[in-house]
C-alpha cells in the first residue's frame, strides 16, 4: 500500500514536471523542459560583452526560456564549436555576436535544423541562413564620434592658417561595424580635411573604401594591446614632428589605450588631444568626468539585449515583432544596414546618445553600471 502511495505521488510530480515543459517550449516557464535560447558572445576583453550576455541571459529566462551564453575569447573557430554545441542540445533560436565572417558554416548549420539566427549588434556577412539582425545605428555612432572631435577641436571657428592635427585608428576590420564607424566619423570630418582646417598625420583613408589604409588604421580584434603599440610607433614616427589635437579611436578600451601611450609622452603631459570612443564604459565615463578623454558614445546595451529577446520570443512563437524604441532601417531608408552580401535581412535599430563631460551623467542615470562599477568610479 505504502509502495503504491510512493508510485503514485512519483507519477504525479512527473506529470507536473512534464506540463511545465510542455508550457516551457512556449516560452512560458522556466525549467528543464524549456525551450532553449543560445547566446553567442564574441569577447570578454570589450567590457560590454558581458554585460550583453548576462541581460540576454535574464531577459531570456524573464520569458520562461531556458538561455545559455558562451563568450568566443575573439576565436570564430572556438564560437562556432559553441553554436555547434547550442545546436546539439537542442536550441531552438541563436543570438550571435559574430568575431568575423566564418561564423557562416555555423549560421549554415542552424538553418540546416531550422534554428533562427539573430544577428547581434554585429551583422553576419555572406550568409542568407538568416533573417533578422538588430543593432544601433551604427552611422550615426560614427557621426557623434565626428561631431564630438569637431566640438572639442572647435573645428567651426578654425582656420587652414592655424589647422588642427589628427590621426585616425579604426575598428576590427573583421567586423562590419567598423566599417560604418569610420564612414559615419569621416562624414563629419571630411570637409574639414578638405577645407585645410584639418591635417591628417599618419594614413587618411577617405572613407572605409579605400582598403589599403583603412586596414593600416584598423586594429585587428578590437585588441588594446594592438591600438596602444600603433600610437606609440606614431608618436615615435608620424607625429614625431608635430602636436597632435586629437586622435579617432572607435571605442572607449582603445581609446584608453591610447591614452596611455599618450599620457607616456612628455608632450602630452600637460595637454591631452581630444580623444573619442564608445560604449560608456564606466572608466571612460570617469576619464571624460575628470578632463581625459573628450567624447563616448552611449549605447544603451540593456535595452538592445532586451529588444533582441522580444525580438526571439516572436520569432518562437510566430508572431509579428513590435520592438518598443528600435525602428526598421528599411523604414528610414538605410536597408543597406541589413546588406549581407548575400540577401538583405530584416535590421531593427535602437539610437545611441552622444556623450561628453556636459552630459556624463545620462548613462549613469539609465542604470547602466553595476554597484561595483559605480563604487570604483564614484558615480
Ligand atoms: C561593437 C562595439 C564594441 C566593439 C568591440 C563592435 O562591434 O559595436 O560596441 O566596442 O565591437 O567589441
Amino acid at each position: 500500500m505504502k509502495r503504491l502511495l510512493v508510485v503514485l505521488i512519483v507519477l504525479m510530480v512527473s506529470a507536473a514536471l512534464f506540463a511545465g515543459g510542455q508550457q516551457g517550449s512556449s516560452g512560458a516557464a522556466a525549467g528543464g523542459g524549456a525551450t532553449l535560447i543560445g547566446l553567442a558572445m564574441p569577447e570578454t576583453h570589450v567590457e560590454r560583452w558581458v554585460k550583453d550576455g548576462s541581460t540576454l541571459k535574464a531577459q531570456a529566462e524573464s520569458k520562461g526560456y531556458r538561455a545559455e551564453v558562451a563568450y568566443a575569447d575573439a576565436d570564430q573557430a572556438k564560437q562556432n564549436q559553441q553554436i555547434g554545441s547550442f545546436l546539439t542540445q537542442g536550441a531552438r533560436l541563436l543570438v550571435v555576436g559574430q568575431v568575423n565572417d566564418g561564423v557562416a558554416s555555423a549560421v549554415a548549420d542552424a538553418a540546416k535544423d531550422g534554428v533562427a539566427v539573430i544577428a547581434y549588434d554585429r551583422i553576419i556577412q555572406n550568409s542568407a541562413d538568416y533573417d533578422y539582425y538588430i543593432t544601433f545605428n551604427n552611422f550615426k555612432v560614427g557621426q557623434f564620434q565626428g561631431q564630438g572631435l569637431e566640438q572639442g577641436l572647435n573645428l567651426k571657428a578654425a582656420t587652414a592658417a592655424n589647422p588642427k592635427y589628427i590621426t585616425f585608428f579604426a575598428g576590427s576590420p573583421t567586423d562590419g561595424n567598423a566599417f560604418f564607424f569610420f564612414d559615419g566619423a569621416m562624414d563629419i570630418l571630411n570637409p574639414y580635411i578638405k577645407s585645410g582646417v584639418l591635417k591628417v598625420v599618419g594614413p587618411y583613408p577617405e572613407t572605409s573604401k579605400d582598403t589599403a589604409n583603412f586596414q593600416r588604421i584598423a586594429t585587428e580584434n578590437w585588441s588594446a594591446p594592438i591600438a596602444k603599440a600603433r600610437m606609440e610607433n606614431l608618436l615615435a614616427g608620424d607625429a614625431r614632428d608635430v602636436t597632435l589635437d586629437a586622435v579617432l579611436a572607435p571605442n572607449d578600451t582603445l581609446a584608453r589605450a591610447i591614452i596611455e601611450a599618450l599620457r607616456a609622452d612628455a608632450k602630452y603631459a600637460d595637454k591631452l588631444p581630444i580623444v573619442c570612443g564608445q560604449d560608456a564604459e564606466a572608466a571612460s565615463i570617469a576619464s571624460i568626468r575628470d578632463g581625459g578623454q573628450y567624447v563616448t558614445v552611449f549605447k544603451d546595451t540593456g535595452k538592445l539585449a532586451e529588444a533582441a529577446i522580444i525580438l526571439a520570443d516572436a520569432i518562437l512563437k510566430g508572431q509579428t515583432p513590435s520592438i518598443p524604441g528600435a525602428v526598421l532601417a528599411s523604414d528610414i531608408g538605410l536597408s543597406s544596414i541589413g546588406d549581407t552580401g548575400k540577401k538583405t535581412v530584416k535590421a531593427y535599430l535602437l539610437e545611441p546618445v552622444m556623450i561628453t563631460r556636459d552630459n556624463y551623467k545620462v548613462p549613469i542615470d539609465a542604470g547602466f553600471y553595476t554597484a561595483q562599477e559605480k563604487s570604483t568610479y564614484n558615480f
